[in-house]
């Protein structure tokens, strides 16, 4: 298998971890989009973590290579600006995509050229569940007729700094749980961009992003990046509440999603897909 990898942050890098142990045999080949800036020292961190990974190791740091490039599968780890610079093109081609940066989608009009782009060149929008679960059962009764899905994003007053929570809150002196925004998933991710991923994922898999409903919380007792949400349909109602971890190179990135992603990878590559 020959696989484009967009971006080489924290994601990649602990996926390149994650397939040198659970490859039973390398891929064919690996080639990694850098930003110029970064791309000396992306070859010398490639060629050591992604040895057992694939045969051959290619670094470009020129997007018209990279795009003129044929791959059996693109993975886009970069955010937002590289899936509207590059996904569009592969899918026309016919070239399946995963994208981890799913809170681009809320973007309408790059939704749309997505969609437009997979329709008539035939690759597949590959979305990860990324830092949140129970993506599978969310999808699976979408055409049962959902009835409403409310997602509450909760984390310690500090973590939100940077944020529009800022402006609304003391964040430094926040004593007891606040819910500072109440809204659709659209504009979650748009006011809130850093954690948009999540309301886009549950929106995309459920009800869309206008009628998926967010709570974002600041709350002195939270052990961390918690992510709850429920789900009401006419079959089935379910809650779940994920406590994450924040990874090593990236405390805004949750551990989970890379191995969201590599489960996206591996069930491409292994004959069970589960
Ligand atoms: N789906 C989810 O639940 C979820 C969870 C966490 C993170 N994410 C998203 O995944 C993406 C990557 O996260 P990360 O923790 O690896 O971030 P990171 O900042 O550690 O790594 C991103 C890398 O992409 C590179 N990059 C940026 N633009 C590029 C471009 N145009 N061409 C080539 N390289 C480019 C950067 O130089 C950097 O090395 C982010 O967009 C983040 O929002 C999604």
């Amino acid at each position: 298998m020959r696989i484009g990898l967009i971006g080489y942050g924290n994601i990649s890098r602990t996926l390149m971890k994650l397939l040198s142990d659970e490859l039973a045999a390398p891929l064919s080949s690996l080639t990694v989009l850098s930003l110029p800036e970064f791309a000396e020292t992306t070859r010398q961190q490639l060629a050591e973590e992604g040895k057992k990974v694939a045969g051959e190791l290619t670094v470009v740091d020129n997007g018209e290579e990279f795009l003129r490039a044929s791959f059996d599968l693109v993975i886009e780890c970069a955010g937002h600006s590289a899936v509207s610079a590059y996904v569009p093109e592969f899918l026309s081609r016919g070239t399946d995509t995963i994208i981890v940066s799913i809170g681009a989608l809320a973007d309408q009009e790059l939704e749309t050229r997505l969609r437009k782009a997979a329709e008539t060149g035939g690759g597949q929008i590959i979305l990860p569940a990324g830092a949140i679960g129970g993506v599978d059962i969310l999808s699976a009764l979408r055409p049962t007729g959902l009835t409403s899905v409310t997602y509450r994003g909760r984390k310690p007053p500090v973590a939100w700094s940077g944020t529009p929570a800022e402006d609304i809150l003391d964040l430094p002196n926040v004593k007891e749980a606040v819910v500072f925004f109440k809204g659709n998933a659209r504009d979650a991710a748009q006011q809130y961009p850093k954690n948009a991923n999540v309301a886009a994922t549950l929106a995309l898999a459920g009800l869309g992003f206008e009628a998926t409903k967010v709570e974002l919380v600041a709350d002195p007792q939270a052990p961390g990046n918690v992510h709850e949400y429920h789900v009401e349909s006419p079959v089935a109602n379910y809650r779940i509440e994920i406590e994450n971890k924040p990874s090593a190179g990236n405390a805004k990135t949750s551990v989970t999603t890379v191995y969201s992603v590599l489960r996206a990878v591996m069930n491409r590559i292994q004959p069970v897909v589960i």
